[in-house]
């Protein structure tokens, strides 16, 4: 079958994907994103955790990653080696900040922001990688003033880069925006006013757009990444930061408590009031959002899965596949008119759709002549696999059968432009 594409994944939080999941995105990201991310002036550290996330995305099946990695120029050049280096097709982004870091250890002044930008590109350029590009990286609209932006747009502009960022994951997050940019009516319009929705940009998330921004995205050429798991991965956040504290007080006191969880829970209460009062928005009992896949291809909008590790606990595109249906599911079961997702589609949406949300289905995503052989080799029943029995037989059934029970046990071999990338030697 052809190869998985993975359209957003933060390959700096895979030493954490599986945990640190009950916090809503905003406190999430204060309290343990940027503190693991600024660890990443660490090369050894940064090594470590690179080589095994393009390891284990390959055995998965993915042969093209759309990466965030971190601030740091030096770190994000290594991913792009890394990746290089094991044959697996990427877009490297090193992430760009400048206000709202929380921690004033993870941000950059706009200039260096705009400095070590220039600096990646014309390095990672320079290597001239035949599989690995870099992508234009403001991390989203909160963390990126309006002057960043616009100049980030400039120098993609200039390369011909890839553009990449969130959008509307969570409703705190819009509420936040409009606050940032009073000026401007929508989230779409905030990107869109700084040159930043462009027909290689893709966007994450979008639980929260209007028809009216879906319009806009389909004029612009813009993309979405669907991340089913982080979409319902973040949970319990608190209307106050005082129900926070007893939620984890309970939680710590039901566990057996001592003293490290109660302190554990004393900071969470301070972070949620300190963001809560810095952002002046409510924390809402709230998972980010389901985002409706019909709606967003009826308005044309180019769609491609996503992991999101690690607001998604898992790196398989085979997890995102199965995320996107139970998605599809839970708006059938709120709203019984709406059809959900079959397997084809997607199936469809892991491969093609993340090809063309890529802008490289001229290349990738299915066996049309002419194209790049990126491909798995697939064994539904392999000894030992998760698979015991096969009822029904076809093509079809199998492909259903491995999207839906399979893990990286069945896929036997990866290639990416024909060469072999699985097994790793
Ligand atoms: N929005 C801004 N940064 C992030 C991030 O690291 N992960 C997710 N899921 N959303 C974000
Ligand atoms: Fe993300």
């Amino acid at each position: 079958m052809p190869g998985l594409v993975d359209t957003h994944i933060h390959a700096s939080q895979y030493s954490y994907a599986g945990t640190a999941l009950d916090l809503p995105l905003l406190q999430w990201l204060t309290t343990y994103t940027f503190p693991v991310e600024s660890q990443y002036t660490d090369l050894e550290f940064a090594r470590r955790v690179y080589t095994q996330v393009v390891k284990r995305t390959l055995r998965n099946g993915t042969t093209t990653a759309c990466y965030f990695a971190t601030i740091h120029t030096d770190a994000s050049l290594l991913l792009a080696q890394i990746a290089n280096d094991f044959g697996q097709r990427a877009l490297v982004g090193k992430v760009c900040m400048d206000r709202n870091g929380a921690l004033e250890h993870y941000k950059e002044g706009t200039q260096e922001s705009l400095d070590e930008t220039s600096r990646f590109i014309r390095e990672l350029l320079k290597r001239k990688y035949l599989l690995v590009k870099p992508v234009m990286t403001p991390r989203f609209a909160v963390s990126c003033s309006g002057e960043l932006l616009l100049k980030l747009s400039e120098i993609a502009k200039n390369n011909n880069l890839h553009i990449q960022s969130h959008i509307s994951e969570t409703k705190e997050e819009v509420k936040l925006v409009k606050q940032l940019f009073p000026d401007l009516e929508t989230y779409t319009d905030v990107y869109n006013e700084h040159n930043l929705l462009t027909d290689k940009t893709i966007m994450a998330h979008g639980c929260h757009l209007s028809d009216k921004e879906l319009e806009l995205f389909h004029k612009k050429g813009t993309s979405l990444a669907h991340c089913p798991n982080s979409n319902i991965s973040y949970v319990h956040g608190s209307i106050y930061p005082y129900q926070t504290f007893a939620q984890h007080t309970a939680t710590a006191l039901a566990y057996g408590s001592d003293l490290s969880s109660i302190y554990l829970s004393v900071c969470l209460c301070l972070n949620a009031y300190y963001v809560e009062t810095t952002y002046n928005v409510e924390m809402q009992w709230l998972c980010s959002g389901l985002l409706d896949v019909h709606k967003v291809l009826s308005h044309k909008v180019k769609l491609g899965l996503g992991t999101d590790v690690a607001g998604g606990y898992s790196a398989s595109m085979l997890d995102a596949v199965r995320r996107a249906r139970d998605t599809s599911k839970a708006l059938t079961i709120m709203d019984p008119t709406r059809v959900p997702l079959t397997f084809e589609e997607t199936f469809r949406l892991a491969t093609l759709g993340g090809s063309q949300a890529l802008s490289m289905d001229g290349q990738t995503g299915n066996f049309e002549v002419g194209k790049d052989f990126d491909a798995l080799r697939v064994n539904v029943a392999v000894p030992d696999g998760p698979i015991d029995l096969v009822q029904y037989d076809g093509p079809k059934i199998l492909l259903e059968k491995f999207l839906n029970m399979g893990d990286d046990r069945n896929i036997l071999e990866v290639y990416v432009a024909g060469r072999k990338v699985v097994p790793i030697e």
